[in-house]
């Protein structure tokens, strides 16, 4: 399919259905703020006007998916829905054991309590924060390996996502007896939403069946993946989209998704696997907690929304769109002075806040104090990915995640001239402490307050 030769961005869709957004001012937003404790996850949806926290369950339907919602068939077992998803999944991935979950980190749960032993080690490019937690509240180590380059935000690499080889290499002749799984996210949300290459999934895939270690995708934005090796990496610019996830998940044992990125649904997740043992232990985990193998704790009208969801996301046009606003979004807010994460991801722009308010310091959480400001400046919503979320961060970033198919460029124009305003006056934002702090993911319901 041709590229696109206009300057001017177009979505390519149109709008059937519209929903109101709030217009709020600045006096309430500070009074949202402060009844929230300074938690942006607390505040509700009615006091934001442009929600940048995630891109996950946030997108917008097309018509054939409500169109595929009526097919829905609502049988406990043996559902046809259920057998149109599989087929979908296995012509995309051509894993055999197909098991729908509500949501991914039901399938991070399902991994980690079936095959994951307190003391084992598992591998990932950099893992997301619930795959993290999953693994430590099974007594097993989650150990990020990502390239240099991933923790330098202005280094220009188009596969930023890459697990260090040398450093695999390293650990697997270390300490190889605890090694229980490899993972890559794909792409590495927590490190930028950065892709993986295609040659780094095969070096990975190939150390890990080597040493006998089962290797698993975090697949939840698999399509963009597949856009970046298919535009980035030589070799694959006359590859068909589809064709390139099909070689991504074939180098893998199995993957864990969540269908609330890619899969372009507002719940459903997926586990896969071709390893018959572990497939089993799966779907009894699964029985338990989720619900039958054929449902998987989603209605069957959820089940087709997701199988049609699955593959439009590897639309030519619809991905050269996402990834040209994303990329425009970030080129403006840079030639206003603002950094970020070079080059832009797949689904988000990550704003490099240790930078824009280097008298923050760590322990302050730049990232919360940008996301905070940038609240109160013009009701946009984004999350902080640095110290808050993670005490070990390396980077203080904060994301705006850009949901599927729901704002328009003039949304995206809007946030930049937020953005432009809040950069303008960066020194004078204040930091942040913590006032009360959870035991697990504290961010989603700790409570803060500025430290002036
Ligand atoms: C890379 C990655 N893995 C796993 C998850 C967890 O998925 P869910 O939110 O559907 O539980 C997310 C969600 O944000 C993610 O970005």
């Amino acid at each position: 399919m041709q590229e696109w030769e206009f300057r001017t961005i177009i979505e390519p869709f149109r709008i059937k259905m519209v929903e109101d957004i709030p217009l709020l001012t600045r006096e309430q937003r500070e009074a949202a703020l402060e009844r929230t404790g300074y938690n942006l996850f607390r505040l509700l949806a009615s006091e934001v006007t442009i929600d940048l926290l995630t891109d996950s369950g946030t997108g917008a339907m097309s018509a054939n998916q409500w169109a595929a919602l009526t097919l829905g068939d609502e049988s406990y077992a043996g559902s046809r829905s259920f057998q149109r998803l599989e087929a979908v999944v296995h012509r995309l991935t051509g894993f055999r054991h197909v098991l729908p979950v509500h949501q991914g980190r039901a399938a991070e749960r399902i991994l980690a309590r079936t095959v994951l032993k307190p003391g084992a080690l598992i591998l990932n490019n950099t893992h997301f924060d619930t795959t993290r937690a999953n693994i430590e509240v099974a007594g097993a180590e989650a150990r990020d390996l990502p390239i240099p380059e991933a923790r330098v935000p202005e280094a220009e690499h188009p596969f930023k996502g890459d697990m260090d080889l040398d450093a695999l290499d390293r650990v697997i002749a270390e300490e190889r007896d605890r090694i229980a799984l490899i993972m890559l996210t794909l792409t590495n949300n927590a490190a930028g939403g950065q892709p993986v290459s295609m040659a780094n999934i095969e070096a990975v895939s190939e150390r890990a069946r080597a040493a006998g270690i089962p290797f698993f995708l975090d697949a939840a934005r698999f399509a963009e993946n597949a856009w970046f090796i298919h535009t980035r990496e030589p070799g694959y610019d006359h590859w068909d989209l589809t064709d390139i996830a099909r070689r991504m998940f074939s180098l893998a044992d199995g993957c864990t998704m969540s269908a609330k990125k890619d899969g372009i649904v507002n719940i459903g997740g997926l586990l896969c696997t071709n390893l018959d043992e572990w497939a089993t232990l799966f779907r009894n985990e699964l029985i338990l907690g989720e619900g039958f193998p054929t449902y998987g704790g989603l209605a069957g009208r959820d089940l087709e929304a997701m199988a049609v969801g699955l593959e439009e996301s590897l639309d030519h046009g619809y991905l050269q769109y996402r990834s040209r606003s994303i990329a425009y979004f970030a080129e403006h807010l840079e030639e206003l002075g603002v950094p970020v994460v070079r080059p832009p991801g797949g689904h988000a722009v990550f704003i490099d806040a240790g930078r824009l308010l280097p008298h923050i310091p760590k322990d302050r959480f730049p990232g919360h104090a940008l996301a905070a400001a940038m609240y109160l400046e013009g009701g946009v919503r984004g999350v902080e990915i640095g110290s808050l979320m993670f005490p070990e961060a390396k980077l203080e970033l904060l994301r705006l995640a850009v949901p599927r198919r729901v704002y328009t460029q003039a949304h995206i124009d809007y946030v930049i001239e937020v953005a432009e305003r809040v950069a303008a006056r960066a020194e004078r934002i204040p930091g942040y402490r913590l006032v009360e702090e959870p035991p697990f993911l504290r961010h989603f319901t700790a409570t803060l307050a500025p430290v002036r």
